[in-house]
């Protein structure tokens, strides 16, 4: 049998499938909110390609159905139905971690709402639903997902934030909000949950191709946003499931509290255009 392609451990087993070219995440169990779309989707896929055992969580149970369907072919995967503002929800799909597969080592709390509405229009059942979601949620799932871990005294959370936390857009301050939130939420368990040997980190995507970035699809929104993205396209959400695996694997074990931006660019600056002439005091100007 050839070797090519197989990984050897430090404890001399062969792993199927995991590639010395991969992180290493082989043999861990995630838990993974909003699996059954886009980024959530993406994560998941390259989890079970890292040979990851996994726990999709989706509010929509008959699509994360569908998703754990079609990886398990490829890994061990579980979906749960579930609501991440929900407690219970949240508890117990972290048990089912435990019960099936015998702890948590990686949260990839992902699931996240956003709605546009002028800030004048803003109503408190939309302001408090994102919030619940995405800030509540997000900190329900980093808590019980910790109680797990701390014990064991090791464990990777990564949460989506978004470029919204800093660079906020127009029509959502309630989205805006919500993630700002969330990257403090994100240094504080950091610094909190340093001393169990658990590391939060974030990731920042800008605009990635899913259904909730409906400008990626607008014919004339779409490429006018793009004209101030260095990059010049969309983020795909394969790119976003990427740095979810970097930061969750043993590859970032001393990266803790960060947030990783993934913009193709488009928050580093403003695009000036070039003057006509020298600047007045510049070396060239005194030359002309
Ligand atoms: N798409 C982008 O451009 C972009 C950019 C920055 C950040 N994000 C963030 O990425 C995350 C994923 O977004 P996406 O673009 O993949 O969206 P998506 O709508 O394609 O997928 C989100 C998934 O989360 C699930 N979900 C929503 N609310 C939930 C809840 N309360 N409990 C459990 N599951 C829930 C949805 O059913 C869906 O399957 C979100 O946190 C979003 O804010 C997205």
């Amino acid at each position: 049998m050839s070797l090519a392609g197989w990984y050897h451990s430090g404890d001399g087993s062969s792993r199927p499938n995991a590639r010395k070219d991969q992180v290493h995440l082989y043999g861990k169990v995630a838990l993974v909110t909003g699996a059954a779309n886009g980024i959530g989707r993406a994560i998941s896929e390259r989890f079970v390609a890292e040979g990851v055992r996994l726990v999709a969580l989706d509010v929509d149970g008959d699509q994360v159905e569908v998703v754990a369907r079609q990886l398990a072919a490829r890994g061990d995967v579980e979906a749960i139905a579930g609501d991440i503002a929900r407690r219970e929800d949240v508890a117990r799909a972290v048990a089912r971690c435990v019960d099936r597969f015998g702890g948590l080592d990686i949260l990839a709390a992902n699931a996240g709402i956003a709605d546009a509405q002028p800030f004048l229009e803003i109503d408190d059942r939309s302001w408090r639903r994102i919030i619940d979601v995405n800030l509540s949620g997000t900190f329900q799932c980093i808590q019980e997902a910790a109680r797990v871990m701390a014990p064991a005294r090791r464990g990777a959370i990564v949460v989506t934030s978004s470029t919204n936390a800093f660079y906020v857009e127009t029509n959502m301050a309630h989205y805006n909000a919500s993630k700002g939130g969330v990257v403090a939420l994100v240094r504080s368990a950091a610094l909190d949950l340093g001393a169990y040997g658990i590391r939060v980190n974030a990731v920042e995507p800008s605009m990635v191709r899913t259904r909730a970035a409906f400008i990626t699809e607008d014919p004339v929104g779409g490429p006018e946003y793009l004209k101030r993205v260095p990059l010049g396209r969309f983020a795909e959400p394969a790119e976003v499931a990427g740095a979810v695996a970097f930061l969750a694997s043993d590859e970032a074990s001393y990266v803790t509290g960060q947030t990783l931006v993934l913009d193709g660019g488009l928050t580093l600056g403003v695009n000036l255009p070039l003057p006509h002439a020298p600047l007045p005091g510049s070396a060239r100007e005194s030359q002309a």
